[in-house]
């Protein structure tokens, strides 16, 4: 059978990617221009910079994904953007120029659900894993527990009721004065900290056992330090970081754990960019062995957002069916 070719685009927040994926596991190219150190200025990711940053960037992201691949547009076969959920200017200028794209030159476009390609990044380096599996999805905009029954077929089972897990990192990060983005810093940070010092709580939720809420542990960091400064006592940051990092690691593996064993799932993948801590990944590996799952897990460049793995979703979308038209358009608060 012919290989399929998919260019694909994302611009949902503040990476502009592109990529070329070659029958949905095989990259050829992702390309990622990310904006990181502009938006730190502001301490986080200001949406109007984000869309221009994106128009700016995104035809020299295209065509460097396309030289480094040394695939030509014609011998594309379809182009995948990212449509939702996200920032909507931003998502709007991907969406855009993919479906210029698909109209000069006749090429199938495939929408693309941005979480459903943070799930799809699991494919790229594990040529083994395909569906029914348990995924954890941890981002700066999303905490789910999905089941992923088959291609493109999924099931969520547990969501976050307030911040997402990655929002927590970025707010406590930001209180303890790490600066943006705050994941990667207290990830770094709580190696050198004691991570049982501060007993910080765990969120259960009466009736929804999958269900996740950090809001209340961020404030428990906060309140923590306030306690310092009105006692004047020097705090460690580093025992901050560690303690508050083991306390959101902790209510991931557990729940993890607890619904792959009742939905009787015995591989579990994670995904989005708190997937790339480090703590959670060795947390989630002796969890899992201890408990016969497998175990699988991005590279950190497909666990924060890039193209590829929207490349491999739309796919998958592709195989389905999915087929977009030119009336396509960003959906900022899509569903999955
Ligand atoms: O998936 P992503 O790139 O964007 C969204 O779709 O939201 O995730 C970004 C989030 C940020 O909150 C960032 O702080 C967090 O992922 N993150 C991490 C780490 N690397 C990125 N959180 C904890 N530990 C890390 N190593
Ligand atoms: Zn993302």
């Amino acid at each position: 059978t012919k290989d399929i070719l998919v260019l694909a685009i994302e611009t949902s927040c503040d990476e502009t990617s592109a990529a070329v994926v070659k029958n949905g596991r095989e990259v050829l190219s992702n390309i990622i221009s990310s904006q990181i150190e502009l938006h730190k200025l502001y301490g986080g990711v200001v949406p109007e910079i984000a869309s221009r940053k994106h128009i700016e960037k995104i035809n020299q992201v295209i065509e460097e994904a396309l030289s480094s691949a040394k695939v030509t547009l014609e011998e594309i076969d379809l182009i995948g953007v990212t449509y939702g959920p996200g920032l909507v200017g931003a998502l709007l200028v991907g969406v855009a120029h993919a479906k210029a794209l698909s109209f000069a030159t006749k090429k199938t476009l495939v929408g693309v659900h941005h979480i459903e390609g943070h799930v799809s990044a699991n494919y790229i380096e594990n040529k083994e894993l395909e569906p029914p599996f348990l995924c954890l999805i941890v981002s700066g905009g999303h905490t789910h527990l999905v089941l992923v029954k088959e291609y493109g077929e999924y099931e969520i089972i547990g969501r976050t009721r307030d911040d997402a897990a990655g929002e927590a990192f970025d707010k406590v990060a930001r209180a303890i004065g790490l600066g943006y983005p705050g994941g990667p810093k207290i990830d770094k940070l709580s190696r050198e900290g004691n991570k049982d010092e501060i007993n910080f709580p765990r969120a259960q939720i009466e009736g929804a056992p999958y269900d996740f809420s950090f809001s209340g542990l961020k404030s428990a960091v906060l309140n923590y330090i306030n306690s310092c400064e009105m006692k004047k006592v020097q705090m460690n940051k580093a025992d901050i970081a560690a303690s508050f990092q083991e306390a959101v690691v902790d209510v991931l593996v557990t729940k993890t754990i607890m619904a792959a064993k009742d939905f009787h799932m015995n591989q579990v993948a994670i995904a989005g960019g708190v997937a790339a801590n480090s703590h959670l990944r060795e947390a989630m590996v002796a969890a899992c062995r201890d408990n016969g799952i497998s175990f699988y897990y991005p590279s950190p460049v497909y666990c924060t957002d890039n193209a590829a793995m929207i490349g491999t979703a739309a796919y998958y979308e592709y195989r389905k069916g999915t087929r977009s038209g030119y009336d396509l358009n960003a959906v900022p608060n899509l569903k999955i």
